[in-house]
């Protein structure tokens, strides 16, 4: 089914049942998300908004409530062994057998998939992910990065179309995290959807065309990145004066302002109601020269927490 979506889920719930220690949880309250082929796809959310189990019930290892979900247009519980085949996924937890080398264990996942061994890749997926030299060293002395790298490695034995990382870069240093990252890119390049969860927003910014944010169970918003960053009209106007200021003048005070350490001045204002020339008006007439200015956009991270803190508070 080339031509459905890479992903598609409707009305999922997941509850888990309560248990001795905590009351039941509604992990999951009627997701409805459609992923596109071919895209690079951020699931971002706060710690608990539900990523993981929407991701493990993707992977067949958590059972869901009500709803669909369909892989490559294949459903998860009616089909599961095309759904399953669809998809490879790399789980948050790093939970690896280790008595198997490297390539044992890419032999096993694969034997497992059914990959016959002629058309076995073990080999040039250790090596693309910097794994060769390791082939035959036992898992357990392997680094936490490399360790990392292998059930990347794992998850790529059966050729999926779809490869979903759960929070890949983890503890990962950053020039690790950077090898990841280009390795990721150039399967997109070649075709392969990713699906990614990260709490690093700069990494979702850069890396992903399209965002979900997930919040107490619910996708909040689901638009691309562009349009997610647009949603946020907030600006800031940084005022550099000819002379630094210690205080916000009194003429000033109504507007919503910092003063940096330096003596600029960081004025928040709303692209669609406030006019700059209104402003610089008002700060020439405070008595202020102006030596420099710039504008600064919201980043990723005032869009999320608008969107997702903004409204416990
Ligand atoms: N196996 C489980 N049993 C009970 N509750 C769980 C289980 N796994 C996750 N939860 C709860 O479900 C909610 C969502 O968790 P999770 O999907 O791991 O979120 P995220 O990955 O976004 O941090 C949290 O409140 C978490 O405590
Ligand atoms: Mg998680």
């Amino acid at each position: 089914m080339t031509h459905a979506p890479a992903i598609e889920i409707k009305n999922l719930t997941k509850t888990y049942a309560k248990s001795k220690k905590a009351p039941a949880k509604h992990a999951l309250k009627g997701v409805d998300l459609t992923i596109p082929r071919g895209s690079i796809f951020g699931l971002l959310g706060p710690n608990g908004a539900g990523k993981s189990t929407l991701i493990n019930i993707l992977a067949g290892l958590v059972n869901k409530g009500d709803g669909e979900v369909k892989i490559c247009g294949y459903d998860v519980q009616s089909q599961t062994r095309q759904a399953r085949a669809s998809i490879g996924i790399v789980p948050q937890e790093i939970a690896m057998d280790v008595f198997f080398t490297p390539f044992q264990a890419l032999e096993l996942q694969a034997g497992y998939y059914g990959v016959p061994k002629a058309k076995r890749r073990s080999e040039e997926i250790l090596s693309a992910l910097g794994l060769l030299d390791k082939r035959d060293a036992y898992v357990r002395q392997l680094s936490g990065g490399m360790k990392r790298r292998l059930l990347i490695a794992k998850a790529l034995v059966h050729n999926p179309p779809v490869l979903i990382l759960d929070e890949p870069t983890a503890g990962v240093d950053i020039e690790l995290r950077r090898q990841l990252w280009d390795y990721v890119q150039e399967l997109h390049a070649r075709g392969t959807t990713i699906i990614l969860t990260t709490h690093y927003l700069e990494e979702a910014e850069s890396l992903c065309d399209q965002i979900a944010i997930m919040h107490h169970g619910e996708i909040v918003a689901n638009e691309s990145k562009t349009s997610l960053m647009s949603r946020l009209d907030k600006r800031t106007l940084v005022i550099t004066p000819t002379e630094p200021i210690k205080a916000l003048p009194q003429e000033l005070s109504g507007l919503e302002a910092n003063i940096s350490e330096t003596g600029q001045i960081a004025i928040t204002y709303r692209s669609g109601t406030d006019s700059i020339s209104g402003l610089l008006a008002q700060v020439k007439s405070a008595g202020l020269s102006i030596l420099d200015l710039r504008t600064e956009e919201p980043d990723l991270e005032d869009v999320f927490l608008s969107l997702t803190y903004a409204q416990d508070a």
